[in-house]
C-alpha cells in the first residue's frame, strides 16, 4: 500500500526504468510494460519508492518516444494501456508510486496535428506549431543537439514557411500562444493523472514560450502556464507530483518552484520538484581532481526552495552527462578527463554510465553515492546503476547508455527469450562489464555486491528521514579532498564527512556545538572517537566517507 503522506516526495527514492530495456514479456526483443510489472519485487526488495518511465507512447522513436505521435496511447512494442493500468495497480500494491514523462513542449512530426499543420498555411492546425517566413526570429535561443542541428528552424517545402524545434527537425514545438494548445495538453494530462498515476516528471520545461529578443527560456508565460498545470494538480488530484526537468543554473531554476523567494514557509505553486543539474557534473569533477571546491561552490549558490519543495539530485540518467551547466573551461577539461575518446561526447556531454565514468572502482562508486543519498534533495537510480552496467560507445545517439537490463548471466542475460540477435540493442558483453560478469542474479547471491551496497544506502536512508527533511551547512575545511556538510532538524543532527581522494586524509572539522558528543556512523553501525575539542580530527582512507549522527545523550 501507498504511504498517505502528501509530501511523501520530500524522502523517496527515485528510480528511472526504460521500459523498451527493462525486461521482455513477449520474446520480441524489446522490454514491455508487462516484462517491468513482473520485475517490480526486484524495485521493492531494492527498496526504491517511486519508478519514473520514460515516454511509453506511440511514437516513430527518432528521440527514442520524446517524440510522441499519439499522447493516448501506449506504444505497440510496450503493449496496451490495459498492461499500463495493471503495472500501477501491481507498483501501488507494493507501496511503489508510478510517474510518467510528460512531453509538453514539442510532438513527433508524425503527430496527427503535425501532418494536419503542414499541409497548408490555412489548415486549422497551423497554428498548433509555431511557423514563419523566416529563419531568422529568435536568434538568440541556442541550438541544444548542437551535433544534428544547425537551425531551430527547419523549412517545409510543401507548405513553404520555417517551423520551429529546439530539438530535432522531427520534434516541432507546439505553439503555446494558442490557447487550443495550452488547454488540449491539460487534457491529456487528466488522462493519465485519471488511470491513477502519481505525477509527471515534466520533459523540458524551459522553452515552451518564445519571445523575441529573449534567449527562449523560463520566459514569464511559461512559468504562468507551468502554475496552472500545478494548480490542475492540487485540485484534482492531491498527493501527485510534478518534477520539472530544467537543466539550468539553480537560481534561474528557483522560479520553478514557485512561492516567495524570500520565504520558504510560503508553499511553492509551480513543480513539487525540480532536477539539480549543476550538481552533478562537479561531484565526478570533485572525485577525478580530489578536490570538493565546485560542488561547495555550486551548493552555496543553490537558493533555498519552498518547504513544500524538493531537488531530485542524481548521478546519471538516460542522457549524456550534460556539461552545459559548467564554464566552457571545464567542459573542455571534463572531456579530456571523463571522455578521451571522442566517440564518448554527445553534443555537449559525455555518453557514459556511472561504473565506466568510475572506472569501475567500487570504492568511487560507493562514494558518489554515500554523497547522493545524502545532499539535500531525493535521490535519483539510473536503472542498471546500482549493479554498475557498462555502456557501448559504438551505438547510436544516447543508445549505449539505454541498453538491455542484465537479469542473469543465462544467453539474453534474463532480459528476453528472443535471440540476442534480434535485440533491439546489444547487450552489453565485454570482460569487464558483460552480463556473465555483471548481473542482478549474481549480485543478489552476493551480500559484498554493489546491489547490497546501494540497497544499504537506501534501507539506511529511509531510517533517517533527515536526510530528506533536515537542513543543510556546507563546512569549508583546509583540505580541499574532504566534503563534508551537516544536516539538522530540531529532532537530530548528521555530519556526512567524504574523502574525495585516491590518497588517506585526516580531515579537521569545526563542530563547537557538538564537543562531549560520541559520532556514530549509521551506515557501519560504529562509534566513532568523541569530540572533545572545537576541531573534531578525523582520518579517512582512499574514498572513505561516514554518514554520523551526533546525538546528544
Ligand atoms: C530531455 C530528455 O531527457 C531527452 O532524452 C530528450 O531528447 C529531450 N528532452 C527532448 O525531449
Amino acid at each position: 500500500m501507498l504511504t498517505k503522506d502528501p509530501l511523501w516526495y520530500k524522502n523517496a527514492i527515485f528510480y528511472e526504468a526504460h521500459i523498451r530495456s527493462f525486461c521482455d514479456s513477449n520474446g520480441d526483443g524489446k522490454g514491455d510494460l508487462p516484462g517491468l510489472t513482473s520485475k517490480l519485487d526486484y524495485l521493492q526488495e531494492l527498496g526504491v519508492d517511486c519508478i519514473w518511465l520514460l515516454p511509453m507512447f506511440p511514437s516513430p522513436l527518432k528521440d527514442d518516444g520524446y517524440d510522441i505521435a499519439d499522447y493516448d496511447n501506449i506504444h505497440p512494442d510496450y503493449g496496451t494501456v490495459e498492461d499500463f493500468r495493471t503495472l500501477v495497480a501491481e507498483a501501488h500494491a507494493r507501496g511503489l508510486r508510478v510517474i510518467t514523462d510528460l512531453v509538453l513542449n514539442h510532438t513527433s512530426d508524425e503527430h496527427p496535428w503535425f501532418v494536419e499543420s503542414r499541409k497548408s498555411k490555412d489548415n486549422p492546425y497551423r497554428d498548433y506549431y509555431v511557423w514563419s517566413d523566416t529563419d531568422q526570429k529568435y536568434k538568440e535561443a541556442r541550438i541544444i543537439f548542437v551535433d544534428t542541428e544547425a537551425s531551430n528552424w527547419t523549412y517545409d517545402e510543401p507548405s513553404g514557411q520555417y517551423y520551429w524545434h529546439r530539438f530535432y527537425a522531427s520534434q516541432p514545438d507546439l505553439n503555446y500562444d494558442n490557447p487550443v494548445v495550452a488547454d488540449k495538453m491539460i487534457e491529456i494530462l487528466k488522462y493519465w493523472m485519471d488511470m491513477g498515476i502519481d505525477g509527471f516528471r515534466a520533459d523540458a520545461v524551459p522553452y515552451l514560450f518564445e519571445r523575441e529578443g529573449a534567449n527562449c527560456e523560463n520566459l514569464p508565460e511559461t512559468h504562468a502556464y507551468l502554475k496552472r498545470v500545478r494548480a490542475v494538480l492540487d485540485a484534482d488530484y492531491p498527493g501527485t507530483i510534478l518534477l520539472g526537468e530544467a537543466n539550468q543554473w539553480p537560481w534561474d531554476l528557483r522560479p520553478y518552484f514557485g512561492g516567495d523567494p524570500d520565504d520558504s514557509a510560503v508553499p511553492g505553486d509551480e513543480f513539487h520538484m525540480a532536477f539539480h543539474f549543476p550538481v552533478m557534473p562537479r561531484i565526478f569533477k570533485a572525485l577525478k581532481l580530489g578536490d570538493s571546491t565546485d560542488i561547495l561552490d555550486i551548493m552555496d549558490r543553490t537558493p533555498s526552495i519552498p518547504d513544500n519543495s524538493q531537488w531530485c539530485v542524481f548521478l546519471r540518467n538516460h542522457d549524456e552527462v550534460t556539461l552545459e551547466m559548467v564554464t566552457e573551461e571545464d567542459r573542455q577539461l571534463m572531456w579530456q578527463l571523463y571522455a578521451p575518446d571522442k566517440r564518448m561526447r554527445l553534443n555537449l556531454g559525455i555518453r557514459r554510465r556511472l561504473a565506466p565514468l568510475l572506472d569501475n572502482d567500487r570504492r568511487k562508486i560507493a562514494v558518489a553515492n554515500a554523497i547522493l543519498f545524502s545532499l539535500p534533495g531525493a535521490p535519483i537510480i539510473y536503472y542498471g546503476d546500482e549493479i554498475g552496467m557498462g555502456d557501448n560507445i559504438q551505438l547510436f545517439d544516447r543508445n549505449g547508455v539505454r541498453t538491455p537490463m542484465q537479469w542473469t548471466a543465462e544467453p539474453g542475460a534474463g532480459f528476453s527469450e528472443a535471440d540476442p540477435a534480434d535485440f533491439w540493442a546489444p547487450l552489453i558483453d565485454d570482460d569487464i562489464y558483460g552480463y556473465r560478469q555483471v548481473n542482478v542474479a549474481a549480485q543478489m547471491a552476493d551480500p559484498n555486491s554493489l546491489f547490497y551496497t546501494m540497497k544499504h544506502f537506501i534501507a539506511t536512508r529511509k531510517t533517517h528521514p533527515i536526510l530528506g527533511w533536515g537542513s543543510c551547512d556546507f563546512i569549508r575545511v583546509a583540505d580541499k579532498a574532504i566534503l563534508t556538510y551537516l544536516r539538522r532538524t530540531n529532532e537530530a543532527q548528521m555530519l556526512i564527512v567524504c574523502n574525495l581522494s585516491d590518497q588517506p586524509q585526516t580531515a579537521t572539522i569545526p563542530l563547537p556545538d557538538f564537543v562531549g558528543v560520541t559520532p556514530y556512523d549509521v551506515l557501519s553501525d560504529t562509534s566513532l572517537d568523541s569530540i572533545v575539542q572545537t576541531d573534531y580530527s578525523l582520518s579517512l582512507t582512499p574514498y572513505q566517507y561516514h554518514w554520523l549522527s551526533l546525538f546528544r545523550t
